[in-house]
């Protein structure tokens, strides 16, 4: 029980909390990672510690199907078949989005594990407008066919999602405490912002001695600049949070979300080298390889000091690598180190 919400328990907690040596020696600072790309269940990732919450939530109403939102390639939704498929659910998942071509990467695994995905190509108006009507519309003929369906927001970024996040702060800080690290700075991926809302208040709250910086990957235009207050207090006022915060307090960096949400920047390419070939760990193109890029030129910058501690939160999305737009630019990049003989 948290804060008066129960969870289903699918994941192996707690990830490990690893220090990677090559690369604390490389940028000149105590470089820990933490692992959420391994919390098991359909190639793990962020979204499970949310989808926990979640589908207590929807057991309690009885739902027979889960239905969620996101682009062609959502690692949210490929999570969210995972879940479905373990409690014997039906799952769909809703795409405002071009077909990308083939059924690979994140698309090929929902498939494997038996979720719809029904893809709508945009019409050009905003498109949380054209969500909520495909949603309306699927949830209508799931309906008529028998189901209960639950509706999960896009990235289960609600105040139950984050809840996974709030737990996830505590078991960072006490894993971060048994290896005698008293302070240090945790950084993670933003997107849809539950992630970093859950950390946000996990560590408040808590009183814990980390401190947390986002790494925006995709552009935090006016509309974001809202919804992250607006969250917060959604979230403070259901939980009861005894915790205030207004925009300043949210340390969020958004210089760093290169051409914008899921295009594919070399230089991204070039920091998923580097920690694949210090550290074999494999980041991915849209949000853990966009965020260690931005990590890298805080480094540099001098925005993260030199012997500071740091904590990165790899919150998984190593499938969208087959993603055929990246794929590409990789096999470009590497094609090079392939002899045919
Ligand atoms: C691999 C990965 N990392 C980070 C994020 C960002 O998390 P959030 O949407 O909670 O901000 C996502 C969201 O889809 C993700 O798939």
């Amino acid at each position: 029980m948290l804060l008066g919400h129960e969870k289903v328990s699918f994941l192996h907690l707690p990830t490990p909390l690893e220090y990677l040596p090559t690369l604390s020696r490389r940028l000149g600072v105590e470089f820990y990672i933490k692992r959420d790309d391994l919390t098991g269940l359909g190639m793990g990732g962020n979204k499970l510690r949310k989808l926990e919450y979640l589908l207590y939530d929807a057991r309690q109403q009885g739902a027979t199907m889960l239905l969620t939102l996101g682009g062609a390639q959502t690692n949210h939704g490929r999570l969210t078949a995972a879940v479905a498929a373990k409690y014997g659910m039906r799952c769909a998942i809703l795409c405002i989005d071009d077909y990308p071509g083939e059924v690979s990467a994140n698309i090929l695994l929902d498939r494997i594990m038996g979720a719809e995905v029904v893809l709508k190509k945009s019409d050009g108006r905003p498109e949380s407008e054209q969500q909520d009507e495909l949603v309306a519309q699927m949830v209508k003929k799931y309906t008529a066919e028998g189901e209960k369906v639950y509706v999960i927001p896009v990235g289960g970024s609600n105040r139950l999602g984050m809840l996974g996040y709030y737990e996830c702060a505590r078991e960072i800080t006490a894993q971060a405490f048994e290896m005698g690290i008293s302070h240090a700075r945790l950084l993670c991926g933003v997107g849809s912002l539950g992630t970093y809302m859950g950390l946000f208040c996990g560590l408040r709250n808590e009183g814990s001695p980390l401190r947390l910086t986002g790494v925006a990957i995709s552009p935090f235009g006016a509309g974001k600049e809202a919804r992250i207050v607006e969250y917060f207090e959604e979230v403070r006022q259901s939980l009861g949070l005894s915790i205030t915060a207004s925009r300043a307090d949210f340390d969020i960096e958004t210089g760093y979300a290169r051409e914008g949400y899921n295009i594919p920047n070399p230089i991204v390419r070039d920091a998923i080298y580097e920690m694949a070939r210090t550290e074999a760990i494999i980041l991915d193109p849209c949000y853990t390889g966009k965020a260690f890029a931005g990590i890298r030129d805080m480094v540099a910058e001098g925005k993260i000091a030199q012997g500071e501690t740091i904590i990165f939160l790899h919150t998984g999305g190593a499938p969208a690598i087959n993603t055929p737009c990246h794929r590409v630019e990789f096999e470009r990049e590497l094609l090079d180190g392939v002899t045919i003989l």
